[in-house]
Formats: C-alpha cells, sequence, structure tokens
C-alpha cells in the first residue's frame, strides 16, 4: 500500500534530546550513525554542524519541502491538544511545560525544513520505508538508532517489528531503540 502524509504526525526532536535518549557519548559522535524513522528531526543537520556523519531514513523524504511543511501546520494544534489531554503521562524534567515543549519541538522542525532540499542533494536523507532491505552492504554503519517509532506502534504487528530490527541489524554494527515501551505504557522525556 502507498505511504499516505496524511497519515504521519511530523513531530521532530533535536541533538542534545537524541544524545540523552541514546547515551551518546563522544566517540559515538564521530561514528557513521544511520536513523531510522527520523522525519522532521534537526538530529541530522545538528550533527552536520559538529562534523558527524548522520544518514537519515524516513518515508516522508518521497515528498517535497512544501508538503512536509503544510503537514506539520496541519497536525501541529491537534498534536499540542492530546499533549495537554496527557500531561500526566509525561515526565517534565527535562522540558518544564507545554509552551516550552512547543517551542522546542518546532524550531528543531525548522531546522530540519531548511536543512532538508541540501540534506537530500547530499544522500543525507534518504527516502525508505522499513522493513524494505536497504540499499547498503553489511555493517555499513556503526549504530543504527530509532527515535519514538519502532516498538511504539503494536498495530504495526510483531513481524513488522522484528523484520525492521533484522534489516538494522544487517547494515548496523548496533542499534540503539527508544522508548522501549509501546504508545500504552508511554511515559517518556518530551
Ligand atoms: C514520531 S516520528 C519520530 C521522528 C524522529 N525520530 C524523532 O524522534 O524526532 C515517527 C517517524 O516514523 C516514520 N515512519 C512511519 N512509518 C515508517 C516506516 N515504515 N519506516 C520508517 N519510518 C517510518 C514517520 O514518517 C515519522 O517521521
Amino acid at each position: 500500500m502507498a505511504f499516505k502524509l496524511d497519515s504521519v504526525v511530523p513531530w521532530g526532536r533535536n541533538l542534545e534530546e537524541y544524545k540523552l535518549m541514546f547515551g551518546l557519548d563522544d566517540s559515538d559522535m564521530t561514528k557513521k550513525i544511520a536513523e531510522f524513522g527520523d522525519g522532521p528531526a534537526c538530529f541530522n543537520f545538528e550533527m552536520k554542524g559538529v562534523g558527524g556523519h548522520v544518514v537519515s531514513f524516513d518515508p516522508i523524504y518521497q515528498f517535497t519541502r512544501e508538503e512536509i511543511e503544510e503537514r506539520i501546520e496541519e497536525v501541529r494544534i491537534t498534536v499540542m491538544q492530546q499533549m495537554k489531554e496527557n500531561m500526566d503521562n509525561y515526565v517534565w524534567t527535562q522540558i518544564k511545560d507545554l509552551d516550552e515543549l512547543e517551542y522546542i519541538r518546532m524550531s528543531s522542525m525548522r531546522k530540519f525544513l531548511l536543512d532538508y532540499e541540501q540534506g537530500k542533494k547530499e544522500g543525507r536523507y534518504v527516502f525508505h520505508e522499513l522493513p524494505a532491505r536497504l540499499p547498503y552492504e553489511p555493517e555499513s554503519f556503526d549504530i543504527g538508532l530509532s527515535s519514538h517509532f519502532l516498538l511504539m506502534y503494536t498495530s504495526l504487528g510483531y513481524d513488522f517489528h522484528i523484520q525492521s530490527i533484522t534489516e538494522m541489524l544487517r547494515v548496523c554494527k548496533e542499534v540503539r531503540i527508544f522508548p522501549i515501551v509501546d504508545l500504552e505504557l508511554l511515559i517518556i522525556r518530551k
């Protein structure tokens, strides 16, 4: 079935959050990193700024910058409303309130949008939908990351997750996933 942009809720995090989620230390920062389901996060852009090597994979990279930007604006109010209704399910230590959350998320996604076309030309944003086979040799990357995608959506089914992680482990020497609870149990740092 064709992947539709209106089935996606684009929501992007930044480098500082990725470092905390995945325990990325100074030596990790120099490694070849792949991020699966990276969406409109600015991790790739900010890593480039500090001399890092990240390739981001996501089905939304088949769409234009304008289409992704439009979808971000479409979902923004709904996502913030849902966050408000579910505030008690989250840990408010890193980010103190909803205003700060919205500010951080929108800043990250704006950075992504500014970098998107250049990053595509440089092969840093690659259209790919898990669990499809990736056009890479075994162990092409040192670290594979998945933030807020794998394990969260139980509706995708057990086989989807196993096949996706198996393919990630083929092209990456190690894989780190965050969070490791599904949406029903999700208590995370936003
Ligand atoms: C909640 S966003 C997380 C974005 C980013 N990783 C972050 O934490 O800021 C989930 C992402 O998973 C992507 N996604 C959905 N289906 C996918 C699939 N089959 N393979 C890879 N990524 C997928 C979506 O397009 C979306 O960008």
